[in-house]
């Protein structure tokens, strides 16, 4: 979906959401809700927490799982994902968070003990996914297996440099490995829905969108799951080749044609 501005894009995200997570919560049972960290959701997670304020959507049996962890931080480390998502979304919903324990003597173990966790738990409903300026998700850098699970990767230098403004824009404070759920992994989520706000993701969106499947592009995984929703705005659409027909169909989208 193409909107104007990232606030459009919160909304909509957080719309998305909910409509997943209230049809798992029909179903009975616990509800896998997939978080990323990241700039790009925070205007749905405000969103979201907004509509829980005012009731329009209960938290009722929902669990809290993250795409990925930093390696080595302490836990508790204002930057771990862990303490940003509860920061960010989760403490004021009343959500449980799981996630890899990036702070665990062996992070090996670690990866390999959040994805069993996942398939117990799993499927996820619903995954919320940012994606990187050089194309990732989650962590998976370029590279990435498309039938990767959840393990340890070693982050690019662009990446840290990406995320140093959140170390005080210090890189060597960036951790240099991650745990990471794999692409597979991401994929067995029963709906993805990515969000990429401003210019400079706009090479990173159309080349998942409408580049080649390949690992040299994490997101382009996309287009191998049953029911995406991508939520763009208008400067991270800016080089969709077929942006005008998104729009048509957004236009022209039935009532009954759902998320
Ligand atoms: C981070 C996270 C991703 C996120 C991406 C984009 O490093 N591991 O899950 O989607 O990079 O971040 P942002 O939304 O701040 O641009």
């Amino acid at each position: 979906m193409l909107l104007p501005t990232p606030e459009d894009c919160g909304r909509v995200v957080a719309d998305a959401v909910i409509a997943s997570v209230t049809a798992a919560q029909a179903g009975g049972g616990p509800v896998a809700l997939g978080l990323a960290t990241g700039s790009s959701p925070l205007l749905a997670y405000r969103e979201m927490q907004a509509r829980h304020r005012a009731g329009e959507w209960t938290a009722d049996g929902v669990r809290a799982f993250l795409l990925d962890e930093y390696v080595g931080l302490p836990a508790g480390h204002p930057e771990s994902y862990r303490e940003v998502i509860r920061r960010e979304c989760t403490d004021e919903l009343g959500l449980e968070v799981h996630g890899p324990d990036g702070s665990a003597a062996d992070p090996v173990q670690a990866a390999v003990d959040y994805e069993a966790q996942l398939q117990a738990a799993g499927p996820v409903a619903v995954q919320v996914l940012g994606i990187g300026g050089n194309g990732h998700v989650g962590f998976n850098e370029p590279g990435s297996s498309l039938a990767s699970r959840t393990r340890v990767k070693t982050l690019t230098e662009r990446t840290r440099l990406d995320n140093a403004r959140f170390f005080g824009d210090d890189v060597e404070a960036v951790p240099r490995h991650v745990i990471t759920q794999g692409l597979a992994t991401i994929r067995e989520a029963r709906h993805l829905v990515l969000v990429a706000t401003g210019e400079a993701k706009a090479a990173a969106v159309a080349d998942a969108v409408e580049g080649p499947v390949s690992a040299s592009c994490p997101g382009s995984v996309l287009q191998l799951h049953p029911h995406v929703t991508v939520v763009v705005d208008d400067a991270a659409a800016s080089r969709l080749a077929r942006a005008e027909y998104y729009r048509y169909v957004l236009a022209h989208k039935l009532a009954t044609q759902g998320w």
